[in-house]
């Protein structure tokens, strides 16, 4: 009898053990899988737990989509008193997408940073170069299911701090909304991606009309 329970005891330890490996791997595998998530890509959008936008720290390394200059957008405007250079830019994985369908992908960001236009320093003569200082820093952010129009714009102030969403009655919404080529992104003026608009069929019916 007591041959018999041995022989059972180890049978039920092989068992045993065989579980205990193929838990562990399950763990392991769960843990491999989750690691990516529970520590997102800086490149899709991310918030604080009250509702501000974290600072995209290395926006300097994706896409540039272009640079406005002095870019006004009322008639007659007063001539402000220094140049202006707005620098556009995109996440790789937005610009892919982008690439392939016409549009952006959920999470993009769009960040727009602003440099005053010097002219004097080291051997310039003549034009305008871009400043050291940002003067301004915002964020336009696709997430249909947090933003009721789909993107929301914020406003940096101050290096690392999180952004603060620009309340939806700004007249920043109903530009962009208006005018915008592609899904309230100023598309018309990224030389890259309108020919792809175009190709795709994703310009906006208002860029249209006002481009007929
Ligand atoms: C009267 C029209 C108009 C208004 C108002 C406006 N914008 Fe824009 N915005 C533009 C244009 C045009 C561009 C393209 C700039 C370029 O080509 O450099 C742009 C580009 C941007 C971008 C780059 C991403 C994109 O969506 O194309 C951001 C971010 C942005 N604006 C934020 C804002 C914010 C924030 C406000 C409000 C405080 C605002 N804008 C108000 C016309 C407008």
């Amino acid at each position: 009898v007591s041959d018999l329970v041995n022989h059972r005891d180890g049978k039920d330890t092989s068992r045993m053990q065989t579980l205990a490996k193929s838990l562990l791997l399950l763990a392991t595998t769960l843990l491999l899988c989750a690691i990516p998530q529970s520590k997102p890509s800086t490149h899709a959008s991310q918030f604080t737990n009250d509702g501000k936008l974290k600072a995209p720290e290395d926006y300097r390394t994706w896409i540039y989509l272009s640079t406005g200059f002095d870019m006004s957008y009322t008639a007659g405007a007063r001539k402000p008193e220094h140049h202006m250079f707005d620098n556009v830019f995109v996440p790789q994985e937005s610009y892919a997408v982008f690439l392939k369908t016409g549009t952006w992908p959920e999470g993009t960001m769009l960040a727009l940073e602003g440099r005053e236009g010097k002219s004097k320093g080291s051997i310039n003569h003549d034009g305008n170069f871009q400043s050291t200082e940002v003067m301004g820093f915002e964020v336009h952010v696709k997430d249909s299911k947090r933003f009721a129009n789909g993107w929301a714009f914020f406003r940096f102030s101050g290096e690392g701090k999180p952004g603060v969403m620009i309340p939806t009655t700004a007249d920043c919404y109903s530009c962009h909304g208006q005018h915008a080529a592609v899904d309230t992104t100023f598309v018309q003026f990224y030389p890259t991606l309108l020919p792809i608009a175009k190709i795709k069929g994703t310009l906006s019916a208002n860029y249209k009309k006002e481009t007929e």
